[in-house]
């Protein structure tokens, strides 16, 4: 079966490493908005009978994204795609995966719906999801990549004997304590509280962080609000003024910049899972996740395991 890679707006950089890694390339896509403002999107060769691979995160704004994926989505099913795998390397709305008030959507849930609807989408592959319980919420089969393997060799050139992997909150110490173990570091948890969707409040920390360098391990960073209140805990703590940040997902919106600015941020490491915004002047190495992805992408095409490149794994 032939294989078709098509990207929407939301990473067209992302797609075009991804397609020169595998050595296919991009079928072209026309998306464009009629004069009233709603979407049009048209794929510009033939998909029929083919292995259709979309490439979309669903990075902000969200909604904009999403409703491409599904127009795109629906366009390659209509012009008789075989099978049609949704390549999300960041899923929007994870993090609202349960009611917190008890009058809230569950947003993470509506969203696997819309994608799994009418099953148009066979497969979905993501890329280190807030939540690894969401993969119940999908009805297709979801493939939960980790980009670790890809992050863990950054961190190593940052870690000294004297560091210690810090999870910003309890949601993030299952992935401390993966990165502790690859690089044999103790490791401390932050215990934060949400007060709302940009502030958060510090409750204590659990670890030894005194005359330490902290390398701060979470899936994504959005305001900057969580490594703000972490940064503030570890300094109170005695920790040294050196900290390294790393996450999956760098989405740097609203106060994310001026934040992690004036905090001791010596490096931030993230992934290209969303496209960085232009102008960002923080310590940022960005690490590609195409090779993540084409393998993942070329395994699937071949029906091959994914065994070793899953989060579990
Ligand atoms: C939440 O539990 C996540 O793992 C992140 O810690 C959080 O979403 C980051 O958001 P912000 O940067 O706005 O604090």
């Amino acid at each position: 079966m032939e294989q078709t890679l098509l990207t929407g707006s939301a990473n067209p950089r992302l797609a075009e490493i991804l397609v020169a890694e595998l050595g296919t390339p991009l079928s072209a896509v026309d998306i464009d908005r009629f004069p009233d403002g709603e979407l049009h999107v048209e794929i510009q060769e033939s998909v029929r009978g083919h292995d259709v691979y979309l490439i979309q995160p669903t990075s902000p704004p969200a909604e904009g994204h999403l409703f491409e994926l599904l127009m795109l989505a629906d366009a390659a099913n209509r012009a008789g795609a075989a099978r049609l795998t949704a390549v999300i390397p960041y899923l929007g709305y994870a993090r609202q995966d349960r009611r917190v008030s008890g009058r809230e959507a569950v947003g993470a849930r509506l969203v696997a719906d819309l994608i799994g609807a009418g099953g148009l989408v066979q497969r979905v592959v993501v890329v280190d999801v807030h939540s690894p319980a969401i993969e119940g919420f999908f009805g297709a089969p979801l493939e939960h990549l980790s980009a670790m393997s890809l992050l863990v060799e950054s961190v190593r050139r940052q870690a000294t004997r004297r560091s210690v992997i810090v999870a910003p909150d309890l949601g993030a110490a299952k992935l401390a304590e993966r990165y502790a173990k690859l690089l044999e570091l103790p490791v401390a948890i932050v215990h934060k509280t949400r007060l709302s969707g940009s502030e958060v409040s510090v409750r204590r920390l659990t670890g030894d962080v005194r005359g330490r360098t902290p390398i701060i391990v979470d899936d994504m960073i959005s305001t900057g609000g969580t490594v703000e209140a972490a940064v503030g805990t570890l300094l109170s703590e005695g920790c040294e003024p050196n900290i390294t940040v790393v996450a999956s997902h760098g989405l740097f919106v609203g106060p994310a910049e001026e934040r992690l600015s004036t905090a001791p941020v010596r490096r931030l490491i993230v992934t290209d899972s969303v496209a960085t915004p232009q102008g960002l002047e923080l310590p940022l190495e960005v690490v590609g996740l195409a090779p993540l992805l084409a393998e993942a992408v070329d395994r699937l095409h071949n029906n091959r395991s994914l065994d070793d490149l899953l989060t579990h794994a």
